[in-house]
């Protein structure tokens, strides 16, 4: 089902934050697969990772992305992960153009500095984000229609950035 914008990239990458920007200045509806899991659940994604493990997230995840790909016509942001699992994928692929937001590490870590609450990323060091950064971004070139910096960059120049990079 087309129609839509997919958003992917890392963690702190501003898939959210961009995200509903991008669909009111292009009058689409926004949808988040991390808030949906979340609203679906009734439990925060660290909650569902501590109790039932990351397995058990990324099956509700799918079903989020299921949920979002049966909307045509909207932002979608996914979770960094989403895009690692083929079954999302090749649901996000019909869905629209994906669009990777670029981030570095150290923007990701500026980023997510207050309150960070992600699995994948408390708890690590440096140089395990830096590897799972690296290690993430081969999948993320290959999979996005078009990418998009975001270091030293505001929201709205983004918003616009992307727009741009879609025409
Ligand atoms: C994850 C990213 C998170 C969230 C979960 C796992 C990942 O989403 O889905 O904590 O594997 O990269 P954000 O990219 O929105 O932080």
């Amino acid at each position: 089902m087309a129609g839509s914008i997919v958003l992917i990239g890392f963690m702190g990458a501003g898939k959210t934050t961009v995200g509903r920007l991008l669909a009111g200045e292009l009058g689409l509806a926004f949808f988040d697969t991390d808030r949906a899991v979340v609203e679906a659940s009734g439990r925060s994604i660290a909650e569902i990772w501590r109790t039932d493990g990351e397995e058990a997230f990324r099956d509700r995840e799918h079903e989020a992305v299921k949920r979002a790909c049966e909307r045509p016509g909207s932002v979608i942001a996914t979770g960094g992960g989403a895009v690692l699992a083929h079954r999302n994928l090749e649901l996000l692929r019909i869905a629209g153009p994906i669009v990777l937001l670029e981030a570095s590490l150290d923007t990701v870590e500026a980023r997510l500095a207050e309150g960070a609450t992600r699995p994948m990323f408390m708890n690590r060091t440096h140089a395990q984000r830096e590897a799972l950064l690296a290690e993430r971004a081969v999948v993320y070139d290959r999979v996005c229609d078009v990418s998009v910096p975001t270091d030293g960059r505001a929201p709205d120049e983004i918003v616009i950035a992307i727009i741009e990079a879609l025409q």
